[in-house]
């Protein structure tokens, strides 16, 4: 089954090593022929929170050299920026006209914004799923790979799907289907890695010596006190779910098995510490290849432009068609 595949992530920082394990080395999967990829950073939505705009253009660049050293392949995927294809601003605007407010008051990411910062509830905000949901549609992605907080965001997207089709002939849009299991990857505090304010992410560029440092603040089950006391890794928040994804031993590293890291913790014989040390020693040993690629990539501007001139260039084609179909068959001609 060939999918037309596509996702992005907003440009509020560097990756860091959750978007690589949860996200972008799922994109990579997908690259195989046949199939159509399409990754962008949503430069767009980044203006949401706006706070520095030389910042937001220097987070593009590096974004996508990440992207490109995670495996992410300027051939084989469409790279671009979400603000390199204008006709994604314009088909927001039109699928804005189906789109109740009421249901976008109701989105989760939404409400918690409107939560933390209510001095800063622009109109940006309240539409960012009828933008994502223009991300999506336009060019008529069948397969969108997200995090679990985005979920509500991509039901939005497939539900105006529907909507425009009933009401406008419904060979228009696919509705977008989403992955069946999303990978979460929890910080040091346990909740989602990169949540801005929690300072709970690991650096992608990061050693493994400067990663167990980081790991020396991971939250574990708070019932193993002692370095010998018996834990349970399923209580575990921070560590035993990432030793989960990478070490083992299936697509992923693992210096230890985790069937030994599991029965250690129980036992109490492996430590606390010691557990983050294999932990830290395994994610370094995945993001080698990653580091050694992005250093190579530093001082290649020149090139990262020109593969978002490319990208933006080939994604706007994609689009293009789509947007004159919808804004036709909502009565508007361009004369
Ligand atoms: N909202 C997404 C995030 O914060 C980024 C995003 C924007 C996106 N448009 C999209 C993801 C379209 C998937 C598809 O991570």
């Amino acid at each position: 089954m060939t999918e037309r595949i596509l996702s992005g992530i907003r440009a509020t920082g560097r990756l860091h090593f959750g978007n690589f394990l949860g996200a972008v080395r799922n994109f990579v999967k997908f690259q195989t022929p046949g199939n159509t990829c399409l990754y962008f950073v949503a430069d767009l939505h980044t203006l949401t929170t706006l706070e520095n705009p030389a910042q937001l253009r220097d987070n593009l660049i590096e974004m996508v050299k990440d992207y490109i050293a995670a495996g992410l392949d300027p051939e084989q995927s469409i790279i671009y920026a979400q603000s390199s294809v204008p006709e994604i601003s314009e088909l927001s605007l039109l699928l804005g006209m189906l789109q109740p407010l009421g249901q976008l008051q109701l989105i989760p990411t939404f409400k918690e914004m409107v939560r933390k910062h209510p001095n800063n509830v622009n109109l940006g905000l309240i539409t960012y799923p009828v933008l994502m949901a223009a991300d999506i549609l336009g060019p008529r992605a069948t397969l969108v790979p997200v995090g679990e907080d985005q979920v509500p965001n991509v039901e939005l997207a497939r539900n105006l799907a529907e909507r425009f089709n009933n009401r406008f002939g419904d060979d228009m849009f696919v509705v977008p289907k989403m992955m069946d299991q999303m990978i979460k990857v929890p910080g040091l505090d346990g909740s989602k890695m990169g949540k801005s304010e929690a300072d709970n992410a690991i650096d992608i560029n990061a050693n493994a010596e400067q990663i167990r440092a980081r790991y020396t603040k991971g939250v574990t089950d708070s019932k193993k006190v002692r370095a010998n006391d018996s834990g349970e890794p399923y209580r575990c928040l921070s560590v035993y779910p990432v030793h989960k994804l990478v070490s083992s031993g299936n697509g992923c590293v693992g210096v230890e098995a985790l069937a030994k890291i599991e029965a250690g913790c129980r036992s109490g014989f492996l430590s606390c510490v010691a557990c983050k040390d294999i932990l830290a020693r395994n994610i370094a040993q995945l993001l080698g290849p990653f580091q050694e690629k992005r250093a190579a990539l530093a001082s290649k501007d020149d090139y990262v432009r020109d593969v978002l001139n490319d990208g933006g260039k080939r994604a706007r084609t994609a689009i293009q068609e789509t947007v004159g179909l919808v804004r036709e068959r909502m009565g508007i001609i361009v004369y």
